[in-house]
């Protein structure tokens, strides 16, 4: 790498020589830099946000057309994270996600998923109408969780479906496991496959040699960052790195630009190219804070006796700058224990499940913080015991067959029947319990007597449902015969 060319920010520079320019706009956005914007927004974003909130200027590129600036720091990136071309999105890795699919794939062809994926996988294979596989994750009990693809799994779905021409894997997960991409990428490309990681959580990896491998490392064809999660990006600021000659990079391009705004703004763009200067710098440095100022926490909450969780048995790689505990045993949810330390000590968590809370610990974060959080643990700790709640493993379904892709189901007309006739119809929703929020079915799968029945007793023990239409399930869409 080279480290001097890396010292430069080109895209940030340029948004920077623009607003001190003194230049008086007559471009969007109607606020003008600020001057027209409403003054109590003013006072609370500052006025240099609203200064840098611009787009489509003469003198400056954006990531629609990167000839300039902007192509710049897209190579940067490339080179500092080891892809052949890295591209900014504005649209989060949600849109990254939809990209790689849409890319990769023809209408028909077929797809391996986990079935864990983020919602946005599973838009991507609506919108690029292919038929998917799902496989499944091993699941930890203690956790209530899924960890990340193994090579068991993933060998299973690639014997069972010759035919598939992509593989995609999510790793790490939200709480922090990691898969093996490298040899999951060995033995796809092996059998002529391409591999599609959503690395979302894991714009950090690259930086620190006690992190898991990042899958552009790895070998991995497309993959895609939230720099927003993790590192410095501004929110919706993702990287979607491409490695290798098995994509056709035109067509990633185009359709990049079909799903995202022709009005990204340069302060996104610009903070993605400085989360980069960032972290090649100084990375190793503020990775290995993060890890101890985690190892810290994990240290407090165990002598306070609360569960937290490290490497997990059976996982290949673990993110360590994942805090996750529980007090589950103490009779208190991970949405309780949310609640509790968000308005009783003003400490906001990334997220709850049933059993967790899921913490990150970033180069943001002090020591103080993780004694704060610690102290309002044990505060919470200390609140009157109630009955442990249980492990409750998630009663599994068989994957239903499919009939349609999520694509045809979606276009198909549909109609709302009661769930106790649904019977043998096709699906037009998501029908996901959660938790664990896998999703029972997909558009385009069939509704059999025993996931009818399954749905029926999930609903009676108080299982929230997600994706449907009605939620409560007194109907479900399917297809209109
Ligand atoms: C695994 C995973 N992939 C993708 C996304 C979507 O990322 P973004 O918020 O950058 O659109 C998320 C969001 O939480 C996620 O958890």
């Amino acid at each position: 790498m080279d480290f001097d060319r890396q010292s430069e920010a080109p895209y940030f520079d340029a948004l920077a020589e623009y607003v001190r320019s003194g230049v008086r706009s007559f471009h969007m956005p109607g606020h003008q830099q600020g001057l027209g914007a409403p003054p109590e927004f003013v006072e609370l974003v500052g006025l240099g946000a609203l200064q840098c909130d611009i787009t489509q200027v003469l003198g400056m590129d954006d990531n629609h057309r990167a000839d300039q600036q902007c192509g710049q720091a897209q190579r940067l990136a490339a080179e500092a994270y080891g892809a052949e071309h890295t591209y900014f999105l504005v649209n989060g890795s949600s849109c990254g996600n939809q990209a790689m699919l849409m890319t990769s794939l023809r209408e028909n062809d077929l797809v391996l998923v986990p079935r864990n994926a983020h919602r946005s996988t599973l838009t991507g294979v609506l919108l690029s109408g292919t038929r998917v596989a799902y496989y499944e994750n091993p699941y930890d009990d203690e956790m209530g969780v899924f960890h990340a693809p193994t090579l068991e799994g993933v060998s299973a779905a690639l014997d069972l479906h010759p035919q598939a021409r992509a593989l995609f894997l999510t790793s790490p997960t939200y709480y922090g496991a990691a898969a093996d991409v490298h040899r999951l990428t060995a033995l796809a490309h092996q059998r002529g496959l391409v591999v599609l990681v959503d690395e979302a959580w894991g714009p950090h990896l690259r930086f620190h040699p006690d992190l898991p491998p990042s899958a552009v490392q790895a070998g991995a064809d497309l993959v895609v960052q939230s720099s927003h999660k993790l590192v410095s990006g501004m929110s919706q600021a993702s990287m979607l790195h491409l490695r290798g000659n098995r994509i056709d990079r035109g067509r990633l391009e185009s359709v990049l630009r079909m799903l995202q705004s022709t009005s990204p703004s340069c302060l996104l763009l610009a903070s993605l190219d400085v989360a980069r200067r960032q972290l090649v710098q100084h990375g190793l440095s503020l990775m290995s804070r993060a890890l101890e100022l985690a190892q810290r926490a994990r240290r407090g909450l165990g002598q306070l006796g609360v569960r937290c969780y490290g490497h997990r048995p059976g996982v290949f790689g673990w993110d360590a700058t994942r805090l996750v505990f529980s007090l589950a045993d103490r009779g208190f949810s991970g949405y309780e224990a949310e609640k509790f330390l968000r308005y009783r000590h003003n400490l906001q968590m990334e997220m709850s499940d049933r059993l967790n809370v899921v913490a990150l610990i970033t180069l943001g974060h002090q020591e103080t913080d993780i004694d704060r959080l610690i102290a309002a643990v044990d505060d919470l700790s200390r609140q009157t015991p109630q009955q442990p709640l249980p492990a409750r493993s998630p009663r599994r379904q068989p994957i239903p067959e499919s009939r349609l892709t999520p694509k045809q189901a979606f276009n198909a007309w549909w109609e709302s029947v009661p769930l106790e006739q649904a019977q043998d119809r096709i699906c037009v929703d998501t029908i996901c319990p959660y938790p664990p929020g896998i999703a029972w079915v997909v558009p385009g799968e069939v509704l059999t007597a025993s996931l009818i029945e399954g749905l029926m007793a999930e609903l009676e023990a108080g299982v929230t449902i997600q994706g449907a239409f009605d939620p409560q399930l007194h109907t479900v869409r399917v297809v209109r015969e």
